[in-house]
């Protein structure tokens, strides 16, 4: 059901833990299920230096968690912004169908901390990052 990706993220996830001194954080949750995603990063001109983040949910999220992290981490804020769910499950060599909405987390809690930082910097984040959730839209399956 799982591919070996998924369950080597899941049973070994990447940059777990949290960033004291984060420069941004982003928390988003899945309002069905009730899980929740925490990210954090450090930027230095405008380089996502280090990225960790907290999950509370289920195995996928962990999975899509992990890699995003693996993902983003050395890149650009703007190629960050650029990283969708999808780009994450095929990374992952593919979700079941069911668990598709739990990768979406990864995506919009990566937005969020980037939107975070920016507003930290005194920037408007609505232009570059778009559309931020409030917490509770992700999952429409
Ligand atoms: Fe909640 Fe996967 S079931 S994120």
């Amino acid at each position: 059901m799982y591919t070996e990706q998924v369950m080597d993220h899941f049973t070994n996830p990447r940059n777990v833990g949290e960033i004291p001194d984060a420069d941004g954080v982003g928390e988003v949750g899945n309002a069905k299920c009730g899980d929740i995603m925490k990210m954090y990063i450090k930027v230095k001109d405008g380089v996502i230096t280090d990225v960790k983040f907290k999950t509370y949910g289920c195995g996928s999220a962990i999975a899509t968690s992990s890699i995003a992290t693996e993902m983003i981490k050395g890149h650009t804020l703007e190629e960050a912004l650029t990283l969708s769910n999808q780009a994450v499950v095929e990374a992952l060599g593919g979700l079941p169908a069911h668990k598709i909405h739990c990768s979406v987390l990864a995506e919009e809690s990566i937005k969020a901390a980037i939107a975070d930082y920016y507003k930290r910097q005194g920037i408007d984040p609505g232009p570059l990052v778009g559309q931020q959730s409030d917490c509770a839209h992700c999952c429409e399956a």
